[in-house]
């Protein structure tokens, strides 16, 4: 088979066969196909997309191109969350300890920065000595052991979608249904949690821009999840604006743990809620959406996430100080604040221009191997529709140097826009749940 033969294919419009899909995986994983050509292979994607037959031979395909965790020594259902990607997302880093502190064992496995958005292990690294390259044994144990592990793609874990995550991050073509489909539910299938909950970004920080776009991405991997029996929950929620304050790794996972010890934002904190609540029903530890949602509005009143959020870190070798308001994680060498230059409405706030400002702080990648600065990022102190006055810090940035900090600093009064009435409308966090 020749893959230029198969790139045309596609480029043209045509539907792929297993064989050619299965090539396709297995080049990638194993080393053979050049960058360049799964980058052209992956932008005929972009513009072609591919049947749900394809997405799912895909999705298959990928899960199967490494080792594949069993779970079967795992006691009790497991569970696992995966969000499509926005900006400011950071509710792996609440959901999962509220999770397990119920008792319900979650097997994470997540991916670094894409795009515009940031990626929960990237966050975790910006923790000293946290290991995100656990071994099989050491997953299990774990799990077993307080309930909840998180591990990226190290080792042989899904290699065909580490490489083809990590091209895409840096060549457009993160934006194709079929692609977010299959990497997503590949990592998925890989990791074997037997209850999936989705959370399935719309809007500027979203990689799906309208409803349309992800009630049709939804279907897809829902459908792939069913027939490989797995329980699905997805919920579709707007990131037109980021969720939280913070944008940027380090300063993320401080806004996590304050979201843990009640203190975060209240947008973060529903949506971090209502993900744990499907969760723990998926689970089987609730029937009913009531019972679970109080159940994780108590863990957090009492601390009990935020407890278990510490036995994750220490068992994974991270070191944080828990008293401390930054939690001992290293502060940016320079930090700007941004004023309202008027009274006013905050209108329009832009996820992706804020992500993208962020990425160019340093907290995401241009390119293959660009080493991130965890420090950098953004503060995001008022949203939309939030009533301002001249001379009100809006937001706070952090930064390497003086001049990225001072760069930043135009490109955010640029996207701050402020006007006499508030929109007369909004979208809600929270449009749809699909169950
Ligand atoms: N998350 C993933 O793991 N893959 C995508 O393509 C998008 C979000």
């Amino acid at each position: 088979m020749n893959f230029k033969d198969i790139i045309i294919k596609k480029r043209d419009g045509l539907e792929l066969r297993q064989k050619e899909i299965e090539f396709i995986v297995q080049g990638i994983s194993s080393g053979i196909l050049p960058a360049y050509q799964i980058s052209a292979w992956a932008m005929a994607v972009y513009f072609q997309g591919m049947s749900a037959l394809e997405t799912e031979l895909l999705t298959k395909s990928m899960a199967a191109s490494g080792q594949t965790l069993d779970l079967s020594r795992v006691e009790g259902i497991c569970v696992d969350k995966h969000s499509t990607g926005g900006v400011g997302d950071k509710t792996t880093l609440v959901v999962i300890p509220l999770v397990a502190a119920a008792g319900v064992p979650v097997a994470k496995m997540s991916g670094r920065g894409l795009g515009h958005t940031g990626g929960t292990i990237d966050k975790l690294e910006s923790i000293p000595g946290f290991k995100v390259d656990l071994e099989h044994d050491e997953f299990i144990g774990q799990i077993n052991r307080i309930k909840a592990a998180l591990i990226s793609q190290s080792g042989n874990l899904v290699p065909a979608d580490k490489i083809l995550y990590a091209l895409r991050d840096v060549t457009g073509t993160v934006e194709s249904r079929p692609l977010i489909a299959s990497s997503i539910m590949s990592k998925k299938i890989a990791a074997g949690a037997q209850g999936i909950v989705l959370d399935v970004k719309i809007g500027s920080g979203a990689f799906m821009k309208n409803k349309d776009e992800a009630y049709q991405l939804t279907e897809l991997m829902v459908q792939i999840g069913k027939k490989l029996n797995r329980e699905m929950v997805a919920i579709l929620s707007y990131n037109d604006q980021p969720l939280g304050r913070a944008v940027g790794n380090s300063l993320e996972v401080i806004e996590a743990i304050d979201t843990l010890k009640g203190k975060g934002p209240a947008d973060l904190t529903e949506l971090s809620i209502t993900l744990a609540a499907y969760m723990l029903i998926l689970g089987h530890k609730f029937a009913h959406f009531a019972e679970a949602e109080a159940w994780v509005r108590e863990a957090i009143e009492l601390g009990i996430g935020f407890a278990k959020l510490q036995d994750i870190v220490w068992a994974q070798g991270g070191r944080l100080n828990w008293e401390a308001d930054d939690y001992g994680l290293a502060p940016a060498d320079w930090v700007f604040t941004v004023t309202s230059e008027r009274d006013g409405y905050i209108r329009n706030l832009d996820a992706y221009a804020l992500g993208n400002i962020a990425m160019n702080l340093g907290a995401g990648r241009q390119k293959i191997g660009d080493i991130i600065d965890h420090r950098v990022g953004l503060e995001i102190l008022v949203k939309n529709h939030q009533l301002v006055t001249k001379g009100q810090d809006i937001a706070r940035i952090h930064a390497s140097s003086e001049t990225s900090g001072l760069q930043a600093q135009k490109l955010l009064r640029d996207v701050y826009m402020i006007t006499d009435f508030p929109a007369a409308t909004s979208n809600p966090l929270i449009w749809d749940i699909v169950t």
